[in-house]
């Protein structure tokens, strides 16, 4: 039997993007070499503000194409405070990435560990496991991608549009019927919140109104609907009860980094970012150039998303053992916080990235 072989467009980027995605290519490599049946063949491209910083462009030549080539895009994390375009906005090519290859679905597993740091007194934090669907090309961020859609009005005003069209929202909405059918068939709930502004904004309202009308063809489904701030208050009071979580984009971005929080920090939040064709696979933290280069960052956010991409080039090729490496990373890391054995330094623990890495890997080698 031939490998199916899977090419990788590896983006490490700024900071500790850099020492992340190395974590996370030696735990993908680990889990391929435990299952087989697959080949990872990557290609390592440059990006970000370091680069920016030396050459004045934020991508080197030809980037963009061979990320769109590969079969799946893996970005560790691009900015650095320090540089920053003219208008004052840092260097974020990611953006671009995601405008030019429309993924528009972007997900973001939030799911409580155990022996992680409690941030809620209450007990029935330990069940928290929700995904937030961030739609991730329009929404507030249709200026951003592109820099020139901002409109300037000399120093006196500046405009940016929100946008939301009937053609992305009606895909988005299904991925999050989708994947809630999915988590039901594995014992989830079964349930989409729609988190708007419908009260207050007409591209809200409509946001909700395809909502309702998509919903319409998965009756098994329920759904619900939050404003945006309500949905923040209940993150705190009672994320528990959230399975599935759709929404606009800058609702997203605000509302993952909370939801990450809520189980740990931003060292757990993995994310993919889907459309038809392409997907993009990040951890959803920053660059942290505080702690760049020095062991320190949680590299498991990183090697979550590492499990994501496995699991889509499953998906994509209609193969079965890229999406039994991804399992077993993801239970590597369910029976690491388990055996107390994943102590990240970002939870008070002793292990900085090399040590979470290799222990990630000794459990997937079955030591
Ligand atoms: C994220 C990040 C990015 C975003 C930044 C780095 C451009 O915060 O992926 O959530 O705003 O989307
Ligand atoms: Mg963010």
């Amino acid at each position: 039997m031939t490998n199916q072989v899977f090419t990788v467009a590896l983006i490490p980027g700024d900071g500790i993007g850099v020492d992340v995605s190395e974590a996370t290519m030696a735990v993908v490599e680990a889990a391929r070499q435990k299952i087989g049946g697959f080949e990872i063949r990557t290609e390592t491209l440059l990006a970000g503000a370091g680069y920016f910083a030396e050459h004045g462009v934020d991508v080197a030549p030809g980037v963009e194409e061979a990320a769109g080539e590969a079969d799946a895009i893996f970005l560790g994390a691009i900015g650095l405070p320090a540089i920053r375009h003219e208008d004052g906005t840092e260097i974020s090519p990611h953006l671009r990435l995601r405008d030019r290859f429309q993924l528009y679905a972007g997900v973001r597993p939030i799911k409580a560990y155990p022996n992680i740091t409690q941030r809620l007194a209450d007990p029935r934090a330990a069940d928290i496991d929700m995904v937030i669907i961030r739609e991730s090309t329009e929404g507030l961020f249709y200026s951003a991608a592109v820099h020139n859609r901002s409109i300037v009005i000399g120093d006196n005003e500046v405009r940016d549009t929100l946008r939301i069209t009937r053609a992305t929202t009606e895909k988005l909405h299904d991925f999050a019927f989708r994947l809630a059918a999915k988590r039901k068939a594995r014992g989830g709930r079964g349930l989409v919140t729609c988190v708007d502004k419908a009260n207050v904004f007409t591209s809200m309202a409509f946001f909700r109104k395809i909502f309702d009308e998509r919903a319409a063809a998965f009756p098994d489904i329920e759904k619900r609907y939050n404003y945006v701030d309500a949905q923040a208050l209940e993150f705190v009071r009672q994320p528990w009860n959230f399975d599935v979580l759709v929404m606009e984009n800058i609702f997203g971005d605000i509302l993952s980094d909370l939801a990450g929080g809520l189980v740990g920090g931003m060292g757990m939040a993995c994310s993919g970012e889907f459309g038809d064709e392409h997907a993009l696979f990040q951890p959803a933290h920053g660059s942290a150039p505080d702690i760049m280069g020095q062991d320190k960052a949680n590299p498991l956010a990183a090697i979550l998303s590492g499990a994501l991409m496995l699991d889509y080039l499953a998906e994509r090729s209609g193969t079965r053992h890229a999406a039994d490496a991804a399992q077993a990373i993801d239970d590597a890391v369910a029976a690491g916080f388990t055996a107390n054995r994943l102590r990240p330094m970002e939870f008070g623990g002793d292990m900085g990235t090399a040590a979470v890495t290799n222990e990630v890997i000794a459990i997937l080698q079955g030591n």
